[in-house]
Parts: structure tokens; C-alpha cells; sequence
């Protein structure tokens, strides 16, 4: 049913890696969040942001890194309690999350969407009020449902659930009417339950190149998180970003994950 989702077939094998002498950088993620950061058969840690976090942290800057697992509801309040040096874990940057952390530049867009059961009576954005939509908490798929429900005068119900398995689970066992989320995130969900599909219709990013070919109720650019006195070390980052435009690496990895 699903664009995307390949994810399977990366193996990028150990939670971290890199090289050089100094200090380990832990990054702080939401875990599983396929196909961005999961786990394969293996128990293995693989995914998109991974994979640019082994890239920029390990290639680029020859640092050694590793993954840590922290729930994403409360993840910036971690990063300046200083529990990790960075975040990686899809984070959509905008503009409150930009008071309290500074973000990388942009390295993958997204966009909101709406995942229901095949034979819903839900056939437009119209439709979903007075029903119930599942989120993950503290994500700008909630903030993205809190908008609708003002929209609808109230008139919608938000289940809000600590990672997005809860929320796909609900939608499963007919808990929740919808599921409002990343794009390719609920691809890839999608790509493996035949009976979920997207609510289709012209969105906000109807006109694109690159949009999905269902609703969409907003546009998001993902970005790595640092505490806000971490300016050199960003910078850092952001010419590692850059470089693994340039040199091929980033369209290696995303082709890998995302059918090119
Ligand atoms: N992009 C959304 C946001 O920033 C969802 C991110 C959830 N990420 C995760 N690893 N669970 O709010």
C-alpha cells in the first residue's frame, strides 16, 4: 500500500562506532521509529538516521558515538540535562522546539499524515471530525491533531500514546479511528499491514515534486538537536552534512531506505 520501507535491507550492524581518540557522543533517540531508527531481526540498530549518524559522526568527524534510547516526550528536557550530547531521532524542527535547543541544518522533509483501516468511512479531512485519532506524544503529529481538533471546535478525540507502535496498535484493534504521523514513518507501517491505508486528498503539500500522494496537513524539515551552547560542534555537524551531499554518501543512504 506504501511508498518507502526498505529498510530491511541495511545492516549497519553495532549501535556505534567511529574512530577517533576523546570522548564518546551519545545520541539521544526514540527507539523503534522505522525506518529512521529500529531494530532488524538481530536486535541490530538500523535506520535512516543511523546510518547519517555513522556518516557524520563516525566517516566525517571520526568520533566515536552511540545510541541512546530515551522516550521521545521529554527528550529536549534530557538533551539540557545534559543525559546526552545530541538528538537524532526524526525531530521535526520548528519554532518552540527552537527556544530551548538549536538545530543542524535540514536533512530529510517530511510531512503529516493520516493512516486508517481499509473500508473507513472516513473519506476526506472533513471526516475526521468527531472521530478519534491516535499520536505519538510530545510529536508534531499530536501538535498536528491538537490544530484539527481547534478546527473542529473541540469535536475530536486525541489518543496520545509514548511511542508510535501504541498508536498503530490502537489503530489495529479499532481503538482509534485514525493515526496522525510522519509520512514515511506510516509507509513503512503501512507497507507491512495490508489493511491500513492512507487518507488521501489534496493537502498543504499538494503542489511539491516530492509529496506523497495522499493528504497532507503540514511540511516539516527533520534536524539535529544540540544544547544551545554547543555552536562549534554544530557547525562541525553541519559541514559534515554538507559533505555527504556532495560526495554521494547521503543519496547512498537514502536510496537504501526510501526506493530512490
Ligand atoms: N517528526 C516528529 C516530531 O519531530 C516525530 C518524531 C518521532 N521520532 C521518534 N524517533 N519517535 O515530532
Amino acid at each position: 500500500t506504501a511508498v518507502g520501507a526498505s529498510g530491511l535491507a541495511a545492516t549497519a550492524g553495532c549501535i556505534g562506532g567511529g574512530g577517533g581518540g576523546g570522548e564518546t557522543i551519545t545520541i539521544g533517540s526514540d527507539i523503534p521509529y522505522a525506518p529512521f531508527e529500529y531494530r532488524n531481526e538481530a536486535g541490530d540498530l538500523i535506520g535512516f538516521d543511523v546510518e547519517i549518524a555513522e556518516a557524520v559522526f563516525g566517516e566525517q568527524l571520526d568520533m566515536d558515538y552511540e545510541f541512546q534510547e530515551t522516550s521521545f516526550d521529554g527528550i529536549i528536557a534530557s538533551l539540557n540535562n545534559a543525559n546526552f550530547r545530541v538528538i537524532m531521532s526524526a525531530m521535526t524542527i520548528n519554532e518552540s522546539r527552537a527556544e530551548r535547543v538549536d538545530f543542524s541544518d535540514p536533512y530529510f522533509t517530511a510531512y503529516q499524515t493520516v493512516l486508517l483501516l481499509e473500508g473507513s468511512d472516513i473519506g476526506s479531512r472533513e471526516d475526521l471530525q468527531g472521530t478519534s485519532v491516535g499520536v505519538q506524544r510530545g510529536t508534531t503529529g499530536e501538535a498536528a491533531a491538537e490544530d484539527l481538533q481547534e478546527e473542529f471546535g473541540g469535536d475530536l478525540q486525541i489518543e496520545s500514546y509514548d511511542q508510535i507502535n501504541g498508536a498503530f496498535d490502537a489503530l489495529l484493534n479499532n481503538q482509534v479511528d485514525a493515526v496522525i504521523n510522519d509520512n514515511t514513518v506510516s509507509a513503512s507501517f503501512a507497507a507491512e499491514n495490508e489493511e491500513v491505508v492512507f487518507l488521501e486528498g489534496d493537502g498543504v503539500a499538494a503542489d511539491r515534486d516530492d509529496a506523497p500522494p495522499y493528504l497532507t496537513l503540514t511540511i516539516e524539515e527533520y534536524g539535529i538537536a544540540f544544547r544551545q551552547d554547543d555552536d562549534d560542534f554544530r557547525e562541525e555537524v553541519n559541514g559534515a552534512l554538507a559533505t555527504i551531499r556532495e560526495n554521494g554518501t547521503y543519496e547512498e543512504i537514502y536510496n537504501e531506505y526510501f526506493d530512490g
